[in-house]
């Protein structure tokens, strides 16, 4: 028999974590086939362990060492589908694409959409679980469908996008407490440009490109370059983007924070909620470019937790959890961790 996924025991993860951090796994395992994934599912199971699943890494926080069977779904593939009645471009993407390529790759085949969402780290599997989203454009709006496999029923399943439970970073995978295993996405893109240019900074560089009339691959240029500005590059600073979500707040609430801070950003959200700058809340605690030890709060963005080197999962939870605690002390505003925090409540 061939092996159907590959395992390594006693892992070490710092690796494959955008923030650097040391921890180490009872078992790793790697699979590029559903079958494959299915098999380590059952393997998992037959030793007694817990699973965690971990595509590119790059939005969770690993407290600990982890008491479990790390996952790592690396499904490739991309497929160009029949167009939908809606005229929409379909394209199947495998869980273990990265995102960013696949945006370029969506771009080249001249299907528009995802542009705005260029450059965020990270696999296509990943990207429904929080709903990414980034220059005024959220997942949400371009997606069909989600495959999975849904470990309850032990079937692959499509769920419809209206099914996904989609809002602010949030989806229902963030809460069905790793029930599905994404294996694909399905995407509705359009074949005609619809430039959303709107959020602050994009037009500037556009503007400063040089461009006048742009193409959505100009878009996916300029966001790509005020990220790679603003945001700091995993691979020379181990961090996981914003670490906390914009809160939400009623509408009224927030415009009493705005009386008393005319310079706080808030935006309009749905249902009659104001959406509030972390950011600048956190620098307004006086926390941007703060540092203790090898975890610090970035210099250029304070919604960034850095580890400057050797900082530990637990550091830098701590470093969070005294920038919630001041937030919510001079603020009244209670911050939400965005990334996914991974610990083990066995090993230390
Ligand atoms: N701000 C400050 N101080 C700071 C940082 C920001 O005052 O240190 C203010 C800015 O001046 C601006 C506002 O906060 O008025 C918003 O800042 P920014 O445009 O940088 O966006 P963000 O709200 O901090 C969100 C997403 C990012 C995404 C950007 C751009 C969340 C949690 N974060 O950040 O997503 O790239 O918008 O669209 O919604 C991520 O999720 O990991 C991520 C990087």
């Amino acid at each position: 028999m061939t092996q159907r996924f590959e395992l390594i025991r006693d892992a070490d993860l710092q690796r494959l974590n955008s923030f650097g951090v040391a921890a180490r796994a009872r078992a790793l395992a790697r699979a590029d086939t559903r079958d494959g994934l299915v098999a380590a599912l059952d393997f998992a199971a037959s030793q007694g362990l817990r699973v965690e699943v971990l595509g590119g890494g790059s939005n969770v926080l690993i407290v600990n060492d982890l008491d479990a069977l790390v996952l790592q779904p690396q499904l490739r593939g991309i497929e160009w589908l029949r167009q939908g009645a809606d005229g929409r471009i379909r394209v199947r993407a495998a869980a273990g694409e990265n995102w960013h390529a696949f945006v370029g790759a969506t771009l080249a085949q001249g299907a528009c959409g995802l542009e705005n969402l260029a450059l965020i780290p990270g696999n296509v599997g990943a990207a429904p679980i929080q709903n990414i989203g980034a220059y005024g454009v959220e997942l949400e709006r371009f997606v069909a469908a989600v495959e999975a496999y849904d470990r309850v029923e032990r079937r692959f399943v499509r769920i419809e996008a209206a099914d996904c439970g989609f809002s602010y970073r949030d989806s229902r995978f963030k809460h069905d407490g790793e029930r599905h295993l994404i294996v694909a996405v399905e995407f509705a893109l359009s074949a005609s440009p619809q430039l959303l240019l709107d959020y602050a900074g994009v037009r500037e560089e556009l503007r400063s490109l040089g461009i006048a009339n742009p193409a959505p691959v100009d878009v996916y240029r300029a966001v790509s370059a005020i990220r790679q500005r603003k945001l700091p590059d995993p691979a020379r600073l181990g961090n996981a983007g914003s670490f906390f979500k914009n809160p939400l707040l009623p509408a009224d609430q927030a415009l009493r924070l705005k009386i008393g801070h005319p310079g706080l950003p808030v935006y309009p959200a749905a249902a009659g909620l104001s959406k509030l700058a972390a950011g600048w809340l956190i620098e307004h605690c006086g926390w941007k470019g703060y540092r203790d030890g090898d975890a610090a709060v970035h210099q250029q963005h304070a919604l960034v937790l850095v580890n400057h080197g050797h900082a530990s999962g637990r550091q830098i939870l701590a470093l969070a959890q005294r920038i919630q605690a001041d937030v919510q002390a001079r603020f009244g505003v209670e911050l939400e961790i965005e990334p996914r925090v991974l610990r083990s409540p066995v090993l230390q």
